[in-house]
């Protein structure tokens, strides 16, 4: 018998909700558990619109997530969605015989003009950010996770005789199968794949903003690099790290962090892997984090906001490093699928007519502004972020303990004020951390109102 608890006992229902709850309880017994992190809300979402989601019982609530920064230009964008079917072919496309003509949803072992259009578009975005130069080519992949197994199959297959090495940053998060869960976490999480080796990353050093903001002593890092150099020479294959722990609860790290794990692997002929599946289309303040840190990756993964909700995830590096791998050994049936594609190519158009990694900066400043209020409450112990990507540190309060006051955070924020206006948050990270991150295109004006409802629920917590 498993020690699992069973679903019901994780069943989550909110009263004067029945039609979400009635959701609610059938996914319970239809979905194992696992699908879904645990969450106090379990909001029921049955419409979105821009940077708000609306319940089942039509209640409006802000959306602090993007999805799971994936909407980075709200939900739904009407000149959004008329582009991807624009792409895909498929406007004015109905013939009378009761199917469209339009780009095939998967074109496996052939070929499409969106996507060839696709890798033009986002190579030319990747190779004019400062940094992006190495970025020759664009291997697909389904998931976030598969971009990082396809990068690093890539980096390894250096070495034939299978004796590579790969350097990760400890409590990274890059996903959960294979090799991305591999290098995710640190040593002491599970057991180890023998070709991953964790080095330190920064965290204490920048749990705030302020924290941050000083410089930050390379020496001891430096010295563990070179000591692994010293132990495994040419067998180190590649490093790979996150440009913030996102995942790992919302560490920001000094640039020259970045820099200096950077400059190492340049000098070493190691490969620079930076993980942007969810940095990557603005979040940093910067298109990609690359330029937001001053470095330059020789593979970067991309994922979540590159689709603006489309599943579509990528690794782009040198074709150098690419053609290590043979015919058929990085493709699987969704890679490089139209749809993907499409959403792709209409995302870079708004990005690129619209300005919104110039909005997203601007309303980096507002959030920072009414995180800075809320850190002044008893519950809340540091707010740490940049750009539009914000963690909110949780602290014990009376007898709740620091996790628990992050979910009951969680729980009130989605019920909301009087008239039901909620605000809908992610987390707990790693713990106790909630994350802060709406869609770039929020207007300040929606984000001070939701932010006065968290500060008001928070302020009673303690
Ligand atoms: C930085 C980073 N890398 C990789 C992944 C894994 O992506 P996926 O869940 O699409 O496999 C995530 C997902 O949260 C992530 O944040």
């Amino acid at each position: 018998m498993s020690n699992q608890p069973h679903n019901h006992d994780n069943l989550v229902q909110h009263a004067g909700e029945d039609q979400s709850n009635r959701v609610r309880h059938d996914l319970v017994d239809t979905e194992p558990l696992c699908i879904r992190t645990r969450t106090t809300s379990m909001a029921v979402i049955a419409g979105s619109e821009g940077a708000y989601h609306y319940t089942p019982e039509g209640r409006k609530l802000a959306d602090f997530t993007s999805g799971v920064l994936v909407a980075n230009l709200g939900h739904h964008p009407k000149r959004w969605w008329k582009r991807v079917i624009e792409y895909m072919g498929l406007e004015g496309a109905e013939g009378d015989s009761g199917y469209h003509r339009a780009v095939p949803l998967c074109s496996y072992n052939a070929a499409t003009s969106v996507e060839s259009e696709a890798n033009r578009r986002l190579l030319k975005s990747l190779q004019s950010a400062p940094g992006g130069k190495r970025l020759e080519q664009v291997l697909w992949a389904a998931s976030g996770s598969e971009a990082i197994q396809k990068g690093l199959w890539a980096s390894l297959a250096k070495r034939p005789d299978g004796d590579g090495i790969i350097l990760a940053t400890r409590y990274g998060f890059h996903g959960k199968k294979g090799l991305s869960g591999a290098v995710t976490g640190s040593e002491k999480d599970r057991e180890r794949d023998p070709r991953v080796r964790f080095i330190s990353f920064p965290r204490e050093e920048c749990h705030s903003t302020e924290a941050r903001k000083q410089p930050l002593d390379l020496a001891p890092y430096r010295a563990e690099l070179e000591s692994l150099k010293a132990e495994f020479g040419d067998r180190l294959c590649v490093l790979i790290t996150e440009p913030y722990l996102g995942g790992g609860g919302s560490y920001h790290p000094q640039k020259e962090y970045m820099q200096m794990l950077c400059d190492f692997c340049h000098q070493n002929g190691i490969l620079f892997f930076l993980d942007e599946v969810q940095a990557n289309f603005g979040r940093t303040g910067s298109m990609y984090a690359f330029s937001e840190y001053g470095v330059e990756p020789d593979l970067v993964s991309l994922g979540k906001g590159l689709g603006n909700g489309v599943p579509v995830d990528a690794v782009v590096g040198s074709t150098e490093i690419f053609a290590r791998l043979g015919y058929g050994e990085g493709s699987d049936t969704w890679s490089g699928h139209a749809l993907g594609c499409a959403a792709v190519l209409a995302t870079l158009d708004e990005f690129e007519q619209d300005h919104v990694v110039e909005q997203g900066r601007k309303l980096s400043a507002v959030i920072e502004e009414c995180l800075m209020e809320l850190s002044k409450l008893p519950a809340i112990r540091y707010i740490r972020g940049e750009g539009t990507v914000w963690g909110i540190e949780c602290q014990a309060v009376g007898n709740l303990p620091e996790d628990q006051v992050a979910h009951e955070i969680v729980r009130l924020c989605y019920l909301g004020d009087e008239s039901g206006f909620g605000v809908h948050l992610l987390g707990p990270l790693a713990g106790k951390v909630i994350r802060v991150s709406p869609p770039l295109t929020m207007s300040e004006a929606d984000l001070r109102e939701a932010f006065a409802v968290v500060h008001n629920i928070v302020s009673k917590i303690g």
